[in-house]
């Protein structure tokens, strides 16, 4: 296993302002980031926005201002929705950072020096709004095969011979079945490059919103080369700071399935013929509909991820974007499914757990942590679910990225533990049996000491909120406190609770 961990997002474009999908991709990141983290991982994660190209440049005009000013803006509201969603990233690259470009140019300057890049022309499809282009045989009644109006582009362009590394792309995808993930676009991958890749037009000249080609300033970068370099250029390349060399192969570029193909061709071949190494992972995950339908700009319904936070609050919206679809798989936005799992998973399965044990605690036993005797079978039974729970959810996080996986395997443990109280009955043994009374209720609350540590990738306030309600301390909240020797103590006192998960009462209508 490795020591350290870098995880990335994709880096959003700066057209239009974000949607539920960019903070879907960011907020997925931020928790796998957040368990490394908490599993003494040395983690760095970035985010951040793509900002030039001819998509960026039109939609700046569009609004009547300068393409500068219109990205400040835009990149702003980005970065201002990361902080509302409680984002932990390290670092937010923006491409027209000068330590962007500087590294951008860096890479094509090798690139060049190495005879990996040309001087050709350009005759062929273009399609604005994917910033990519399309060979003939992609194209279905005139439009790109993602739907995307395509333009006629024939002009000077420079190339990297990408087509020479068809076959070292295929024998690396063929030792490290595990680059492309899942499984499905790995499949889809290896079946395109199969067909054999033609070199790739990295530069455009008719229009000048992106980084200058060094040595030919009637050229500028094609915006994915730019945008590709990303990933190293926020870490200082091309200088070989501490950051490059621990961080740099990156552990995982977390992407949506709609750029895999950039990700997973493109850019390791750029890596490559640069000689530089291969990141360990791309992911793909899959898209939100909403109500069904596509989210777009034309259709004007793309969900509002602030609304949502202020509608429901922040750990409530990351809950949901992160439990309701198998992460990979593509998933469905509406506003009743939305509180009907706010509602069973948070307010009924959580929040009443941990509202009636806490409320008998602070009632029955002096407000505080209470003293417990000898376990019964059924006490060992759900404390080891407990104690069990990292070793399941680790794997199923570092390796399979299954963050619905690791929501499901705390639940079950929820649901077990309010199964647990039902059969013990703490408010008939407060009439018979005090001490066996006070033993299940410490059963309980360490149970939730469980819960409430290993939730905070998930939900990192409300988590809070729990491990403060069973005092426990800052300094024990990692994930090597997960052991029977960080148990609560008795005695410690218990504040009066609150409830964590309020009951959300339905909306009389979904609203867009
Ligand atoms: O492609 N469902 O930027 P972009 C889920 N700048 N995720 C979605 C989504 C949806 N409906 N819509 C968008 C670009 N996303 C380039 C990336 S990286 C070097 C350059 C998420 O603004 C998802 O992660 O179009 C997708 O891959 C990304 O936003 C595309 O963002
Ligand atoms: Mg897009």
């Amino acid at each position: 296993m490795s020591d350290h961990y870098y995880i990335t997002t994709p880096i959003y474009y700066v057209n239009d302002k974000p949607h539920i999908g960019h903070a879907y991709t960011t907020t997925a990141a931020d928790c796998l980031a957040r368990f490394m983290r908490l599993d003494g991982v040395k983690t760095r994660f970035l985010t951040g926005t793509d900002e030039h190209g001819q998509k960026v440049q039109k939609a700046a005009q569009d609004a009547g201002t300068s393409p500068q000013d219109f990205v400040d803006g835009v990149s702003q509201n980005f970065a201002m929705l990361f902080d509302a969603l409680n984002i932990s990233h390290d670092d937010y690259i923006r491409t027209t950072q000068a330590r962007h470009k500087k590294a951008a140019q860096h890479l094509w300057q090798l690139l060049l020096d190495k005879g990996q890049i040309y001087l050709g022309k350009y005759a062929g499809w273009y399609a604005v709004r994917d910033e990519a282009y399309y060979a003939e045989s992609e194209i279905v009644d005139g439009k790109a095969p993602t739907g995307a109006p395509v333009e006629w582009v024939e002009e000077s362009s420079y190339f990297f011979k990408l087509s020479e590394w068809t076959q070292p792309l295929l024998d690396y995808y063929e030792k490290n079945p595990n680059f492309i993930a899942p499984t499905s676009r790995r499949n889809e991958v290896v079946n395109f490059v199969k067909q054999g890749l033609r070199d790739l037009s990295i530069s455009r000249t008719t229009f000048d919103w992106g980084v200058p080609v060094p040595g030919d300033p009637a050229h500028v970068m094609y915006v994915w080369f730019d945008a590709l370099t990303n990933y190293i250029s926020a870490l200082g390349y091309p200088d070989k700071t501490p950051d490059f060399k621990t961080f740099w192969p990156a552990s995982v570029h977390l992407v949506g399935k709609d750029i895999v193909r950039f990700h997973a061709v493109y850019w390791p071949a750029m890596l490559m013929a640069a000689g530089l190494p291969v990141p360990d992972e791309i992911f793909a995950h899959g898209f939100w509909t909403h109500n069904g339908q596509k989210m777009s700009k034309s259709l004007g319904n793309g969900v509002d991820p602030l609304r949502l936070i202020e509608t429901y609050g922040v750990d409530q919206t990351r809950f949901f974007m992160l439990s309701e679809v198998v992460f990979g798989a593509d998933g469905d936005f509406s506003e009743p499914a939305m509180i009907q799992l706010l509602n069973s998973k948070l307010a009924n399965d959580l929040g009443n757990l941990s509202q009636r044990v806490l409320s008998m605690v602070y009632k029955n036993c002096d407000q505080e942590t209470p003293a417990f005797g000898a376990f019964t079978e059924d006490d060992e039974r759900l404390l080891s679910q407990a104690n069990g729970l990292l070793e399941l959810v680790r794997p199923a996080l570092r390796d399979k990225l299954a963050i619905h996986a690791y929501v499901d395997a705390i639940w079950q443990v929820v649901g077990d533990a309010n199964r647990y109280v039902d059969q013990q009955a703490p408010w008939t043994l407060r009439k018979t049996d005090m001490d066996r009374m006070k033993t299940v209720l410490f059963v309980l609350m360490e149970t939730m000491r469980y819960i409430g540590i290993l939730i905070q990738p998930l939900m990192p306030e409300s988590a809070v909120m729990l491990l403060d309600a069973l005092s426990v301390p800052i300094s024990a909240r990692g994930f090597s406190n997960l052991t029977v020797a960080d148990m609560l103590v008795p005695g410690r006192p218990i504040q009066k609770p609150t409830p964590i998960f309020p009951r959300i009462e339905a909306l009389a209508q979904d609203k867009q």
